[in-house]
C-alpha cells in the first residue's frame, strides 16, 4: 500500500509524524473504545451530549489519519448493548449522531475511498439511524481503502451467543456435525466474519476494561490505554499508540 507524505490533515494543514513510525509495520486492524465524552463535558460544565458532539469531530480526524497511514480496518465502539441504560435524551442524541456524522462527512469518506461497515444488532436501532447507516454502507460498498467499522448496539457476549445459536441450528438441521465445529468456523459466525483480528486496541479515558467489546477477537491484540478523554484524543496520540505497538514483541505463546 503506498504511503503518502506528508499526511494531510486538511488541504491547508499537514501533520508531520514525529516519532519515527515504521510505515511498513502499521497495524492492519485498530480497534478503539472511544470513552470519556461525558466526563470531558462535565469538566467543562456542559451537558454530556456536548462531549458526544465533540467526540464526533475526533472520529473524523482519526479516520482521516488512519486512512492516510494505510490502516486497513478501523473499528470504533460507538454504542454498546449496555448503553441503553443511559437517560433517554442521551440515547436519543447518540442515535442521531450517525445521521449528523454521515450527512456532513459521507462525501469525504467516498472521496477517500473509505468503506463503511457496522457490527452489532443494528436492526433494532431507530429508523433514521438505520437509514443513515445503510446509505453509507451502500454508497461506499465498492470502496477499496480503509474499512471504517462502527460497533453499534454491539455486545460481544450477545454476538457469541448468537453465533452459538446459529451453529446449533445447523447441527439440528443436519447441515453440520458437532465435530466440525472449530475456532475458524466459530469465528466465521461472528459479526466480524471476513475481517482480520484487531492488532491493537486503544481505550481512552483511563478505564482499563473491555466493556463487552470484541472479547473473542482481541485474544492476541496489544492493548494501549490513555488517560485522555476521547474528545481530546488526536493524531499525535494515535501516532504514539502505533509507535508503542511497533515496539512491542508479539509472541502468540511462542518464545
Ligand atoms: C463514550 O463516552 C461514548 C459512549 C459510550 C457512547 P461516555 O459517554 O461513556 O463518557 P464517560 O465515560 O461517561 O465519561
Ligand atoms: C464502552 O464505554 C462503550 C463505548 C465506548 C461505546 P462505556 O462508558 O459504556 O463503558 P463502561 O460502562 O465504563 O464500562
Ligand atoms: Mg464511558
Amino acid at each position: 500500500m503506498p504511503i503518502k507524505f506528508p499526511f494531510t490533515k486538511s488541504k491547508k494543514e499537514s501533520i508531520q509524524p514525529t516519532l519515527g513510525l515504521d510505515y511498513k509495520q502499521i497495524p492492519k486492524h485498530v480497534a478503539i473504545i472511544m470513552d470519556g465524552n461525558g466526563r470531558w463535558a462535565k469538566n467543562r460544565g456542559m451537558p454530556r451530549i456536548a462531549g458526544h458532539k465533540e467526540g464526533m469531530s475526533v472520529v473524523k480526524k482519526i479516520v482521516r489519519y488512519a486512512s492516510d497511514l494505510g490502516v486497513s480496518v478501523l473499528t470504533l465502539y460507538a454504542f454498546s448493548t449496555e448503553n441503553w441504560k443511559r437517560p433517554k435524551n442521551e440515547v436519543d442524541f447518540l442515535m442521531k449522531l450517525p445521521v449528523d456524522f454521515l450527512s456532513t462527512y459521507l462525501p469525504e469518506l467516498i472521496e477517500k475511498n473509505v468503506r463503511v461497515q457496522t457490527i452489532g444488532e443494528t436492526s433494532i436501532l431507530p429508523a433514521h439511524t438505520q437509514k443513515a447507516i445503510s446509505e453509507a454502507v451502500e454508497r461506499t460498498s465498492n470502496n477499496t481503502g480503509l474499512i471504517l467499522n462502527f460497533a453499534l448496539n454491539y455486545g460481544s457476549r450477545y454476538e457469541m451467543v448468537d453465533a452459538v445459536k446459529e451453529i446449533a441450528g445447523k447441527v439440528k438441521e443436519g447441515k453440520l456435525l458437532p465435530e466440525d465445529i472449530n475456532e475458524e468456523m466459530f469465528t466465521s459466525h461472528l459479526y466480524t466474519s471476513g475481517l482480520l483480528e484487531p492488532d491493537l486496541l486503544i481505550r481512552t479515558s483511563g478505564e482499563q476494561r473491555l466493556s463487552n467489546f470484541l472479547l473473542w477477537q482481541l485474544a492476541y491484540a496489544e492493548f494501549w490505554f490513555t488517560e485522555v478523554y476521547w474528545p481530546d484524543f488526536d493524531e499525535a496520540l494515535f501516532e504514539k499508540a502505533l509507535y508503542d505497538y511497533q515496539n512491542r514483541k508479539r509472541r502468540y505463546g511462542g518464545i
